[in-house]
């Protein structure tokens, strides 16, 4: 054979690789939905893809499948650059068999996670397919397997991204529930493990796909999902973001960002946000705001357990983890799904190297028999457990309550947090002020002649001795009051100082988080 027939059977191929399967690229189309191809080349810099195992065919017989061995199959796999950074990237192809996952789909896929791994890059898989394919039977179940091992392997040394743009169903689901940030497209998307057909044949329960898997049901209810995005275009422009914030592995710090806004910058607002009326609430996300560099943060799970607030944000050009109450949702209180949020959150922070800056305005945790059956005890634990095993930088700004164990819990300094800021309207103690009085008063306000009047004027009394941080600051509990707008050059500085902070943990395997 000559060179130049060598030559050509290369481009043939090539070209038998990129030949459309038109009817299937129009109905990808019709449905809102883009290629995988498309997907990528949204989703990387300019000409930056280089893909891989362009060649491989399945090597499956039965059913008639023997007869159909598109070159590729069923995923497109490689590497490219987001803002000039490497990243790895697997798109599923639901225009080849659905993108369902067979032998070669998994070797491709497994092959470009165990070179992310490697040279310690993020992972971003944009899923779209009709899950294990149903020919290659046990041998596709292994793939999975295969995936979800290295999953679990690269968690905590590179970022891993999923994004779910198409069905994602069955034990498919595990793949982006272990990955660090799950995206899904609105409506076009749907995250189940059974779908409606098998519930209503089991439970007898009616459910629509965008009931049970879409991208409001898992943002707002189960809480699988992180992010929505309105379309595939968006959700791209958003793993761009994302990464922005990132560190390429568990090795490395986030990258930094000359910042226009300046660090020591005051927001008079500050002073006036926390009400005068120790029971009014106000805006957790904006009080951030009002304090990172140039007001941009970027919120994680913004729909789920909106009593917490967690997200992705830079001081000084520097990205932070910030974590707060939010005091206009349930008054703040800490529950089961705030908890396990954060917590999962400070694990992320820490494990990347990130700095955390948790916000503090709790008034405890929500009672209710609900949360008590639920296990709040064993779930509260997880985000004091992630805080107290957080190494990376610590502060915690005290904005008004912090009471009892929730008050332990949120970053506290016997957690190891390495500055603990209070603002003049922070109240800490043991607990509220009537729940105090009733308690350490009983029998007082059982004598006194009028029960009321008496029971007010020691909840002032104790509001006026207990609800202020300076019995914190005396025993230094608290290492500083600050004025409220001191708080971004006090965070900016401490974070500055805190640069090159080393602790390095007792040895062990692994811990026992409260799972
Ligand atoms: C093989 C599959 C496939 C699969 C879809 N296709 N899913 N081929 N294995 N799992 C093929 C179809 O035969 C069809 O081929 C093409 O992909 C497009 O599928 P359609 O059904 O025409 O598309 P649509 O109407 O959009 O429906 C999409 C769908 C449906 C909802 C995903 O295809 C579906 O229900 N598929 C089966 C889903 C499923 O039960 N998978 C197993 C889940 S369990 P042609 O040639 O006609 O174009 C699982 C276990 C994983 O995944 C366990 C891991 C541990």
């Amino acid at each position: 054979m000559s060179t130049d027939d060598r030559l050509r059977r290369l481009e043939s191929l090539r070209a038998e690789n990129s030949a459309a399967h038109e009817r299937a690229i129009d109905r990808q189309h019709e449905r809102g939905k883009h290629t995988a191809r498309e997907r990528i080349e949204m989703l990387v810099d300019k000409g930056s893809f280089q893909e891989i195992d362009t060649l491989v065919r399945h090597q499956a017989t039965g059913f008639g499948i023997e007869e159909n061995r598109p070159l590729g199959d069923a995923v497109i796999t490689g590497w490219g650059t987001i803002d000039g950074r490497k990243v790895f990237v697997f798109a599923e192809d639901f225009t080849v068999f659905g993108g369902s996952l067979g032998e070669v789909v998994a070797d491709r896929i497994t092959k470009v996670m165990d070179l992310a791994l490697e040279v310690g890059a993020p992972l971003v898989g944009l899923k779209d397919s009709g899950g294990a394919r149903i020919q290659e039977g046990v041998v596709s179940l292994d793939g999975y397997g295969r995936i979800f091992e290295r999953n679990v392997r690269a968690s905590g040394v590179i970022p891993q991204i999923s994004v779910i743009m198409g069905p994602c169903a069955g034990g498919a689901v595990y793949s982006p529930a272990l990955t660090d940030f799950v995206y899904q497209v609105n409506e076009t998307s749907h995250l189940f493990i059974t779908g409606p057909d098998v519930i209503k044949t089991v439970t007898g329960e009616d459910v629509t796909f965008e009931e049970l898997g879409g991208a409001h049901s898992h943002a707002s209810i189960s809480g699988v999902t992180h992010f929505v995005a309105a379309d595939d275009r968006a959700a791209m422009e958003e793993v761009r973001y994302i990464l922005s914030f990132l560190p390429a592995n568990n090795l490395e710090a986030a990258p930094y960002f000359t910042p226009s806004d300046k660090p020591d910058r005051m927001d008079e607002e500050l002073t006036t946000i926390i009400p005068d009326s120790s029971n009014q609430p106000y805006n957790m996300h904006h009080l951030i705001e009002l304090i990172v560099d140039d007001a941009d943060f970027y919120e994680v799970h913004e729909h789920y357990a909106q009593n917490m607030v967690v997200g992705l944000a830079r001081l000084d050009g520097h990205a932070v983890g910030i974590v707060g109450n939010q005091p206009s949702v349930l008054a703040g209180t800490l529950d089961i799904d705030a908890s396990v949020k954060a917590a999962r959150f400070v694990r992320f922070c820490d494990g990347f190297n990130i700095p955390l800056v948790t916000f503090v305005d709790v008034p405890g945790f929500l009672p209710g028999v609900d949360q008590e059956h639920g296990g709040i005890i064993r779930h509260g634990a997880k985000l004091l457990y992630a805080f107290a095993e957080a190494t990376v930088p610590k502060i915690t700004v005290i904005t008004r309550k912090a009471y009892g164990g929730a008050y332990v819990v949120m970053n506290s300094r016997s957690l190891r947090a390495d500055l603990v800021y209070a603002w003049p309207s922070a109240e800490i103690a043991v607990m509220g002020a009537r729940g105090a009085v009733n308690i350490i008063h009983r029998r007082e306000l059982a004598n006194a002649e009028n029960t009321d009047e008496e029971r007010a004027r020691l909840i002032d009394e104790y509001e006026e001795m207990f609800a202020n941080p300076y019995l914190a600051a005396e025993t230094g509990l608290v290492d500083e009051v600050i004025l409220p707008r001191e708080t971004r050059p006090r965070l900016i500085r401490a974070l500055d100082m805190l640069r090159t902070k080393r602790e390095t943990p007792p040895p062990k395997k692994h811990g026992n988080i409260p799972l």
